[in-house]
């Protein structure tokens, strides 16, 4: 194993074919990947659990069956939640470390579940929502932050994206457990309060984890630092980790040291890496995915499968097509990289949108027998944005920032996530009311386009890259190769 350290050349760690980690050569990881990824669970769970459960709610409560308001509120209840609690898990993250946040989420998890379960009337289930809504924001950040830390970086991507396959199955398993609960007594009960068992089993399997390795050499201890990566890598290996590591500390040691809000505006090298990583998730949701899966049913419909139980089934099958195109994402994530996949991915959505827009304005028109376009665009839509715009921004959110602001910036960019999910979801039913549904796919395949510029100006490839050597490729992208950038670094460190 050679470390390649050629002044201007990456540094990167040339593990050689032999010694490279594949997905499922180290189970540890993988059985660390997996236990993290409860959290995703839990977030596709409790975010795709609602529309099923308010049907039955409407017929429990009175005043919400009268009340769009009501209705509305107890489904963006969680939103809000999540965007607070994306915003604080990042400075959670930091402060307390990932395996404390992950047990915080757990515990607000499983108490919001409860509250729901027992809601004696509509507000208390709302107060539910939002304690489930913080929980579903603190996994958000903290889930793919841990895996990405013990990942090594050859499998960054595909363990990350697991994560978001959980997501994506966590959906599934909701529309599933939906239907399964529709004869039993107390059925919304059932359907909100049954999500406090995975947050209890991974309250139990953390006990077993270590806090993250990367955090617990800056913060903590470096020795069970060491005794975790020796668990993943080989010692040949452990040693250029712990060099590369030691190093990227160092070095920020010497810039600052506490962490401001106000530096990831003012830091050249942090403000575009957060620009990168917030953009890319305000275009995962303003490129349409939710309204997407919501309007399934519709459009289902509107190929002229008529009944209400047909078009909930066959958005069953959109959910398992989405899980199963994240499966195709985990690998090709570390295969072809983020940016060509996020690309292609894109290219796939614009093509949809359009065929959505096209069979929405032919059937505005008058047009019959059309519905087909829309199906097609529909399982095009969701082929594509699956393997691609689904994972990636979350992968690259959890391995772009330095060691020092990976908590801040991935909580800040995962809030802006939840923040253009919550525009989305409030305002496509009346964009849609005033211009059209065919207009508003044509404005969301506009905004595929510019995302396509945003990825190819903006992202730079992290594929296989370390995490120093994405530190480096930002020092670079700041400053220019070379001379200087150190100067123009502590300039700006001294403002
Ligand atoms: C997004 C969610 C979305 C899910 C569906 C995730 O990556 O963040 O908002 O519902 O994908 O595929």
């Amino acid at each position: 194993m050679t470390i390649d350290m050629i002044p201007g050349s990456s540094g990167r760690i040339d593990a050689g074919d032999d010694k490279k980690i594949t997905y499922f050569s180290n189970k540890y990881v993988l059985g660390l990947t997996v236990v993290a990824g409860i959290g995703g669970l839990l977030f596709g769970y409790d975010t795709g659990v609602i529309s099923g459960a308010l049907l039955y709610i409407r017929d429990d409560f009175e005043a919400v069956d009268q009340s769009s308001f009501l209705q509305e509120t107890i489904v963006s209840m969680a939103l809000l939640g999540a965007m607070i609690g994306a915003a604080a898990g990042g400075w959670l993250n930091d402060v307390q470390g990932r395996k404390s946040a992950t047990l915080i989420a757990d515990v607000i998890f499983a108490l919001g579940s409860s509250v729901m379960a027992a809601a004696p009337d509509p507000y208390v289930l709302i107060f539910g929502r939002l304690l489930v809504g913080l929980g579903v924001g603190v996994a958000s950040v903290t889930a793919p932050m841990y895996i990405a830390e013990a990942a090594p970086s050859e499998i960054r991507g595909g363990l990350v994206s697991t994560n978001v396959l959980m997501i994506t199955g966590g959906q599934f398993l909701s529309y599933l457990v939906n239907l399964g609960f529709t004869q039993v007594h107390g059925t919304w009960r059932w359907m909100l309060g049954i999500a406090a068992v995975p947050a209890i089993l991974q309250f139990a399997l953390m006990m077993f984890l270590p806090e993250s390795p990367r955090w617990l050499y800056k913060n903590k201890s470096s020795s069970e630092a060491i005794a975790t990566l020796s668990k993943i890598y080989d010692p040949d290996r452990l040693n250029d980790e712990l060099q590369h590591l030691s190093a990227a500390l160092e070095e920020e040691r010497r810039g600052r040291n506490s962490v401001r809000y106000r530096d990831v505006f003012r830091i050249k090298e942090i403000r575009l890496a957060f620009m990168a990583g917030a953009g890319l998730q305000a275009f995962q949701q303003f490129t349409g995915i939710n309204t997407v899966m919501y309007y399934s049913p519709t459009i289902v419909q509107m190929a002229g499968f008529g009944s209400n139980e047909l078009a909930l089934q066959l958005s069953l099958i959109v959910a398992l097509m989405n899980a199963a195109g994240t499966v195709v994402g985990i690998y090709l994530i570390d295969h072809v990289g983020r940016r060509k996949l996020a690309l292609s991915s894109l290219t796939g959505v614009i093509v949809s949108l359009v065929l959505l827009s096209v069979a929405f304005f032919l059937e505005s028109s008058g047009h019959t027998n059309i519905g087909w376009v829309a199906v097609l665009g529909l399982v095009l839509y969701i082929s594509s944005f699956a393997p691609g715009m689904g994972p990636v921004p979350w992968t690259v959110n959890s391995e772009i920032y330095s060691e020092s602001y990976r908590g801040t910036c991935g909580g800040m960019a995962a809030t802006v996530n939840w923040v253009s999910n919550l525009i989305v979801a409030q305002s496509f039913l009346s964009v849609a009311d005033a211009v059209g549904t065919g207009t508003t796919f044509a404005i969301l395949a506009v905004i595929a386009v510019a995302a396509v510029f945003f990825v190819l100006m903006f992202v730079p490839e992290t594929k296989g890259l370390t995490f120093e050597e994405v530190e480096r490729l930002w020092r670079e992208r700041a400053r220019g190769r070379g001379n200087g950038s150190e100067k123009a670094l502590l300039e700006d460190n001294e403002t």
